[in-house]
């Protein structure tokens, strides 16, 4: 069977930050709070004129570079992301005008902070059929347009980023060795934004509390299913690749709260020190987290060729997903 691979990773984060302390001013929290409670000390924001599929062109620029691939190679465009540029058309068709990839099909997955590992699943069948032999696969959001700034619960946790992975065939014995997604739309509610869809149409005119088009969490309850989902998840491709945890070099986690990271690597039975961590800096990044944790993690030389790697998602939906690399 023919087995997909990243071959190139790109990553982008806006400027600006958003500090602790910052939001001490803007809602009833404290730095210690928010870090003992999520282990995050700042996350970037970007500018207003800064649309989602402007970050996922700076991570895609990266991403070429390091696979050495041009973008009229690129065969299928796959935006993970709940914060597109518009309705219609899709964030995918907006990238491929920006960056010229007119050979390639397009689409966008809306699976939350598993965006990323949906659409890699997507890529991984795509390349192992032989239908296509270079896909461009984002995580990306601008989640500072969905956040309500007066919710302390939710404004202290996320920030805006963009992945990007290039996929491709490996020749070797590296790549996915297994991946699973899986959801539970019976918890629709525990995240959600509730209006700006045909269920209740957000105008604008007054008709609808401008509250209801910005993430809503139940927070806690959220927190139960992550660690429940993330944890099986793992240990699932871990046993389908035929591997112990004990293989793993590193897990990369989604970086939503360190204590569900924390949760999560001592089901596995994984020292901390065999777990990428940044959420310290960039906060909640929802579907850009597992991309731009990725690529900084290669950049900074915690994966190497041949490391055993993790990666672990869990979102509104529910959705969650699990994919075991061997790099
Ligand atoms: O990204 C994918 C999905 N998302 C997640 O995985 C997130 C999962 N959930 C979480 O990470 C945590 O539930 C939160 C970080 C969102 C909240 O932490 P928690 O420990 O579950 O807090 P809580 O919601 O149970 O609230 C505890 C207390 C409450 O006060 P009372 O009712 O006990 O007086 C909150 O009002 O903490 C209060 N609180 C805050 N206090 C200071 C909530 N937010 C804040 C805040 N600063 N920012």
């Amino acid at each position: 069977m023919i087995r997909a691979k990243i071959i190139g990773l790109g990553s982008y984060v806006p400027e600006r930050v958003l500090t602790n302390d910052d939001f001490e001013k803007i809602v009833e929290t404290s730095n210690e709070w928010i870090v003992s409670r999520t282990g995050i000390m700042e996350r970037h924001i970007a500018r207003p004129d800064e649309d989602t599929s402007d970050m996922c062109v700076a991570a895609a620029r990266e991403a070429f570079a390091s696979a050495g691939v041009a973008p009229e190679e690129i065969d299928l465009v796959i935006a993970g992301t709940v914060t597109p540029d518009f309705r219609v058309p899709s964030m995918s068709c907006i990238i491929q005008k920006k960056l010229g990839l007119l050979n390639a099909a397009t689409m966008d997955i809306v699976a939350a902070c598993a965006g990323f590992i949906h659409g890699l699943s997507v890529a991984q069948a795509y390349i192992a059929s032989g239908t296509f032999k270079r896909i461009l696969v984002f995580g990306a959001e601008k989640l500072s347009s969905i956040t309500d700034y007066t919710d302390r619960s939710t404004c202290i946790l996320f920030g805006d980023a963009a992945g990007a992975a290039i996929i491709g065939k490996s020749d070797d014995d590296s790549g996915i060795l297994a991946i699973h997604i899986k959801s539970d739309g019976r918890y629709d509610e525990l995240l959600n934004i509730p209006a700006g869809g045909t269920h209740l149409p957000y105008v604008g005119n007054g008709s609808v509390d401008p509250k209801l088009s910005k993430l809503h969490m139940k927070g806690n309850e959220v927190f139960k299913y992550a660690v429940r989902h993330m944890g099986d998840a793992a240990l699932r491709v871990i046993t389908e690749a035929g591997l112990t945890p004990d293989q793993v070099d590193l897990l990369v986690p989604h970086q939503a709260n360190i204590r569900i990271i924390k949760a999560t690597a001592a089901r596995l039975g994984l020292p901390m020190d065999k777990v990428y961590l940044n959420i310290e800096k960039y906060g909640n990044t929802s579907a850009a987290s597992i991309p731009l944790a990725l690529d900084h993690a290669v950049r900074e030389g915690r994966i190497k060729k041949g490391d055993i790697v993790l990666g672990v998602a869990f979102g509104g939906g529910l959705t969650w997903g699990a994919v075991l690399f061997r790099w």
